[in-house]
């Protein structure tokens, strides 16, 4: 693949403390990448080394082949950025951010003009273009942060955590203009800790857990990889106690969860059929019988809550 964004051993210490340990991952061109972990995982700390913003302690970034600790000048024209505390200037409209902006990118006039349009009309913010920033709510100064970056059309979007705390329609609003950015063809490097949020809107998703990456992947893959928590989940008409269950062949445990009890398992299929004919034999009726896949959370909680050692990184 074409990688626009190239990370190789790249490490950031504060003090004794190890934020990013010696990660590696490459962004295809065009690619809507994940970069998911928990809180203090180290996902600022990479967006900021990426950015040019924070000098890392070992190892490159490299974002459009320019190297962001030596010469990050070269891409930053090309990059928007949404950083994780960011606040327009509050006393200021949101039209004029919009237009200082442009200007700090050397627009020209028309040009900031009609794309400042465009994009607080995309936003949901043209009619309040003329409020100052002070007056915009959490979710309202988010996306005028997210139409700032993308003022000078960047080829690369980084967003680090751009629907934190905000509302269902905000949220929808930044995914489906991330989504729409990604299918005209910019990058877009989008960190969360939100796991749904990884699994619905992301090509390939990074799982970093106390500064080391545990895998990178597609959602699906990450999840078929991760086969053990498959499971089947069963309903009888009258009370069974999971221990009736335990003994099936191919079944790890088995959990009660209401009124349904859940077997897990690598072979779903095969335990769903012993499930059938275990209800025969004794007499039992099913209310419901289904076979579900590991959900993207259950990776990401078997890969963070065990300390997260590398299984394995997938380039
Ligand atoms: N300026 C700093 N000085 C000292 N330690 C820092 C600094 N910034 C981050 N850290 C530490 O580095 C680690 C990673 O922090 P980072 O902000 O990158 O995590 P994060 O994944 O973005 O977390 P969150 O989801 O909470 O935003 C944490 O242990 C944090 O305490
Ligand atoms: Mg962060």
């Amino acid at each position: 693949m074409s990688a626009i964004i190239r990370v190789d051993n790249l490490t950031r210490r504060y003090g004794e403390r190890t934020a990013v340990d010696h990660i590696a991952f490459e962004v295809a061109a065009g690619e809507l990448f994940g970069f998911l972990g928990p809180n203090g995982a180290g996902k600022t700390t990479t967006q900021r080394i990426l950015t040019g913003v924070l000098p890392p302690s070992e190892g490159t970034a490299h974002v459009l082949d320019h190297d962001m600790a030596r010469d990050p000048l070269g891409a930053k024209e090309h990059i928007g950025v949404v950083p994780e505390v960011a606040n327009p200037y509050l006393e200021m409209t949101g039209w004029q951010n919009l237009m200082l902006a442009g200007e700090l990118y050397d627009m020209k006039k028309t040009a900031r003009e009609e794309r400042a349009e465009k994009l607080l009309r995309d936003l949901g913010l043209w009619d309040r273009r003329a409020d100052r920033a002070k007056a915009y709510s959490k979710g309202m100064r988010q996306r005028l942060m997210l139409a700032m970056a993308l003022l000078h059309q960047p080829d690369i979007l980084f967003l680090d955590e751009p629907t934190a705390g905000l509302d269902v329609m905000s949220r929808r609003n930044i995914h489906q203009m991330v989504k729409d950015l990604a299918q005209s063809g910019v990058t877009v490097f989008y960190t969360t800790h939100n796991v749904e949020e990884a699994n619905v809107l992301c090509d390939r998703v990074a799982i970093i857990s106390e500064g080391r990456l545990a895998a990178v992947d597609t959602p699906e893959a990450l999840k078929n990889h991760f086969a053990e928590s498959q499971s089947v989940q069963v309903a009888f008409t009258s009370p069974v106690e999971p221990e009736a269950l335990s003994g099936i062949p191919g079944v790890t445990h088995v959990e009660k969860e209401g009124d349904k009890l859940r077997l897990f398992t690598s072979d779903p299929g095969r335990v769903a059929t012993e499930i059938a004919l275990l209800a025969q034999r004794q007499g039992l009726e099913l209310v419901s019988l289904n076979t579900l896949g590991p959900s993207l959370e259950e990776v990401f909680l078997s890969i963070t809550g065990r300390g997260a050692r590398p299984r394995e990184v997938k380039q």
